[in-house]
């Protein structure tokens, strides 16, 4: 597979970083951390790089990303020679580092584990790359392995508080080719940024234009160009990214957007209404679908997880078969795609299926309609600058995320609607008391879970035996790791006096105190 730019239409020909992916999550970080301060950042898995696309003069730089434990195991990805001779400015981070480091002729080492915060020392504070560094800063280390000689003729800028090689510099073809042991984008390596930023713009001389609120007149243009004949279908949830899409559809194709709210009974609390009014103030009139009792009926007696969400998926698509079946002017089905998604569907080879994040996966060449992914290029943060730049309400932006298949995630074992009210009202609590507490916008998500389980209770002077309720609150930068987040005490204590006050038959709230990994985000 050939790597062929995900900029497509949009902006062609301005510059850009190249990240190469040797897997994990700190790839994105990367690109993310590179496009928050303005630098186009695109991420090329290391099985799909091409020469003629690197060579392209808009790619002023190259960064090697984390991956693997060891350059030293079996079948650990390489990188090929002519990267290094393309004459541009590369960074190393971490395996990239050591990758450097073996291919330029030093000596990566085992058995010198450095974990979590790491003081280092800078010993060239005039390089361009520390620029701004102090003498000594904090910074974020997890590797096994170290570069205990470095390559030839390399100059060795920083050394950590245990004395192995924290940065060096060597010089290929003209251009400088650094690389850094620790870790540049994690926010605990708090002058990261700054030293990514140097990279990009002191020492690659890239030019920071990328704003994804100043995208959204290309956007349109792109999306006219491309829906040529017949209608789009949209189906839309209520979360940012859906919402964009079809505020975006709207503004290039009107007259031509199918707009369809599927109701499957599993929303929180009013977020039909509220979805409703946002798109009808931004001008798009969406079909509202009511499959609440087909959805219930798919469900019953069904307690297995993947068995669960197989069957929301199923009807999803049943719905969306009938939708097109019944307006065969629809040619084209919008979806809001992320770039991580994008960029996750092809690079993960034998990765373990922790859960079937659906949505509408497979459905679009089932139906034969060509798929329209406006968002491909952007990360969520990105996609609510979007949402701002389109006028669409604050709220709705940096609304939570929520799960395709909705509150039945939320409902251990067998959906009930008895169990779906008692998750509906508590969510809506444990989300105002988050608000008041000024901690929404802080949190990744926050929501309520509702099992089988019972507990004995004592109302008034009647024994009754209830539902146990189970609050989690996490934080997290892309959902794909999270933490538990440590809410004042009085915050917890609302919480469970109100659930236990408003929500009937609920006698016991417990707080999840568990990080993902091991535990997942949501229950099911
Ligand atoms: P887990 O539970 O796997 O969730 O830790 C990670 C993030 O993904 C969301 N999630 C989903 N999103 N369709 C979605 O669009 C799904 O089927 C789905 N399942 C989980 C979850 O809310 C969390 O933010």
């Amino acid at each position: 597979m050939e790597h062929s730019s995900l900029l497509h239409g949009i902006e062609e020909g301005r510059d850009r970083i190249i990240v190469i992916g040797f897997g994990g999550q700190y790839m994105h970080l990367i690109a993310r951390r590179l496009r928050e301060r303005g630098f186009y950042a695109e991420i090329v898995p290391y099985t799909s790089l091409s020469r003629e696309a690197l060579e392209k003069p808009e790619v002023k730089a190259i960064v090697l990303s984390g991956g693997p434990p060891s350059v030293h195991s079996p079948g650990a990805p390489r990188l090929p020679r002519w990267v290094l001779e393309l004459g541009k400015p590369v960074l190393g981070i971490c395996y990239g580092f050591q990758l450097l480091a073996t291919m330029l002729g030093g000596r990566v080492e085992r058995g010198c584990d450095e974990y979590g915060r790491t003081r280092v020392r800078v010993l060239a504070p005039e390089d361009p790359l520390f620029r701004g560094w102090g003498p000594e800063e904090d910074t974020w280390m997890s590797h096994g392995d170290c570069v205990r000689e470095p390559p030839p003729g390399a100059r060795v800028l920083a050394v950590s508080e245990n004395g192995y090689v924290a940065a060096f510099r060597a010089e290929s073809r003209g251009a400088p080719v650094y690389g850094v042991q620790f870790h540049p984008e994690v926010s605990h390596t708090p002058k990261g940024g700054l030293l990514l930023e140097n990279f990009a713009s002191g020492i690659a001389g890239a030019e920071a234009w990328w704003n994804p609120g100043n995208l959204v007149e290309a956007l349109v243009e792109d999306l006219r160009r491309r829906i040529t004949k017949g209608k789009v279908l949209v189906a839309v949830s209520g979360g940012v990214d859906s919402t964009v899409t079809a505020v975006l559809l709207q503004r290039a194709v009107p007259g031509r957007v199918v707009a369809v709210l599927v109701d499957h009974g599993l929303f929180r609390e009013g977020e039909v209404e509220e979805t409703l009014r946002i798109l009808r103030s931004a001008g798009v009139e969406p079909r509202v679908i009511d499959a609440r009792g087909r959805f219930l009926e798919a469900l019953r007696g069904v307690r297995d997880p993947e068995e669960k969400r197989r069957r929301i998926g199923e009807l999803f698509a049943k719905i969306f078969r009938e939708l097109v079946e019944e307006d065969p002017e629809i040619r084209y089905l919008a979806q809001g795609t992320l770039y991580p998604d994008v960029i996750e569907s092809g690079a993960a080879p034998g990765a373990d299926k922790i859960k079937s994040h659906h949505n509408v996966g497979g459905l679009p060449e089932w139906l034969g309609l060509e798929v329209v992914e406006p968002l491909r290029e952007f990360y969520k943060d990105e996609v609510r600058r979007l949402a701002l730049a389109l006028g669409l309400p604050r709220e709705l932006a940096y609304r939570h995320p929520f799960p395709g298949p909705g509150l039945a995630v939320r409902v251990i074992g067998e959906v009930t609607p008895e169990k779906l009210e008692i998750v509906r009202k508590a969510s809506r609590i444990v989300e105002e008391e988050i608000r008041r507490a000024g901690l929404y916008e802080r949190v990744w998500q926050a929501f309520a879970v509702v099992g089988d389980d019972r507990w004995v209770g004592v109302k008034g002077d009647r024994r009754e035996e209830g539902y146990i309720v189970t609050v989690r609150v996490v934080e997290s930068e892309d959902g794909m790791t999270a933490d538990w987040v440590r809410l004042p005490y009085e915050v917890i204590d609302r919480i469970s006096r109100r659930i236990t006050r408003e929500v009937p038959k609920v006698t016991m709230v417990t707080y999840a105190v568990t990080s993902k990994p091991p535990s997942t985000i949501e229950p099911q």
